[in-house]
């Protein structure tokens, strides 16, 4: 059978960077982030005897292609052992072609994975008949977890999600913080010229533990869910700010005190970080958060949106945005890629 499930991106607001369990992919503490309205990933997979082989593609939206295999290594060998795991309870031995479509470029650095991994296990399970994998959102966010992807099991909640810290494989999954229509933010994905991700977060995630502040950031974590948690419950923008702020820079001082050090950010990341306090001092509802990438996130509401992205126009280097809104997490689709 031929299906095609649909996922957002999401913007996490206290990160998911280092992890308890390098083998279940367990993450450091319990992560939240909100899905991506404007940044989907659209899969549709199908098993059938007609495929002489698995086949895997991605497509952005200028029609750039990359063809997954599986001795790329990272991420992409345990999504073709997803596929052999998906086939094993499912007891068949069928290839699958999968098409997913992105509707943003690859070099917006945003993390396609989590909008990717999670729109393609949905599409995977069901279209194997694996109800009991796909219907509960909670069984779906552990399997795509397990792909290697905390942020794209976030994924596959609708809204303001949470991925929870668990000391074993059922007790980390997501769940819904709040729904899309909860709060009206609006996340812009501002693009700066010139992105190069050297260090991927997989490496990242195993490197974070060489870094002298580690257990710092384990400390400092205790909280911090929580609190983040509560501040999107109230609707309180400057508590939650303040809160991803601090948890992004925290990151990335984790980041570039690793061994070997991963520095992300650019000229354009600090100086869009030095604008921010310069807009909030003018009156404009703003703050940063940045993932394993130069590219800031700058969370805002929707009353403040025309003022920021007036302030954006002004600056050379940034080469485009992305506005989105709280999105729905995976869902099924009528129409297919193929
Ligand atoms: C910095 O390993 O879940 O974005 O970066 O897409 O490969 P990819 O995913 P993953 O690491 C996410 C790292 C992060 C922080 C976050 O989203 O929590």
């Amino acid at each position: 059978m031929k299906v095609t499930a649909v996922s957002p991106a999401n913007i996490a607001f206290i990160k998911y960077w280092g992890r308890k369990d390098h083998k279940l992919f367990l993450p450091l503490s319990t992560t939240n982030s909100m899905n991506l309205s404007n940044c989907l990933a659209t899969t549709t997979a199908e098993f059938s005897k007609n495929h002489e082989k698995d086949e895997i593609v991605i497509i952005a939206d200028n029609g750039e292609e990359k063809i997954l295999k599986k001795d790329n290594g990272g991420k992409t060998a345990l999504l073709f052992d997803f596929l052999d795991r998906a086939r094993g309870f499912a007891a068949t031995q069928l290839n699958v072609r999968i098409i997913s479509k992105l509707n943003f470029p690859f070099q917006a650095g945003i993390a396609s994975s989590a909008a990717g991994m999670s729109a393609l296990a949905a599409a995977v399970f069901k279209s194997l008949d694996l109800k009991e994998k796909y219907e509960d959102k909670k069984e779906l966010s552990r399997e795509v977890r397990l792909m290697g992807s905390v942020s794209a099991a976030r994924s596959v909640e609708d809204g303001f999600t949470e991925c929870t810290f668990g000391e074993t494989h059922e007790e980390s999954f997501t769940q819904q913080i709040a729904p899309v229509d909860h709060w009206d933010l609006v996340d812009m994905v501002v693009v700066l010229k010139k992105d190069a991700k050297k260090i991927t977060s997989d490496i990242g995630h195993k490197i974070a533990e060489t870094s002298p502040f580690f257990e710092a950031r384990i400390d400092y974590l205790k909280e911090k869910p929580e609190k983040a948690r509560q501040a999107i419950l109230d609707k309180d923008f400057d508590t939650l700010g303040n809160l991803s702020e601090v948890d992004t820079i925290n990151m990335h001082a984790i980041m570039m005190t690793s061994t070997p050090p991963a520095f992300y950010f650019t000229p354009g990341s600090i100086d869009i970080i030095h604008k921010v306090y310069e807009w909030r001092e003018k009156g404009i509802h703003v703050f940063f958060t940045f993932d394993a990438g130069p590219n800031p996130h700058l969370i805002t509401t929707q009353s403040d949106l025309e003022k920021l992205k007036s302030e954006i126009e002004k600056l050379d280097y940034v080469d485009f945005t992305i506005s989105n809104k709280p999105a729905e997490g995976t869902r099924f689709l009528d129409e297919h890629n193929f």
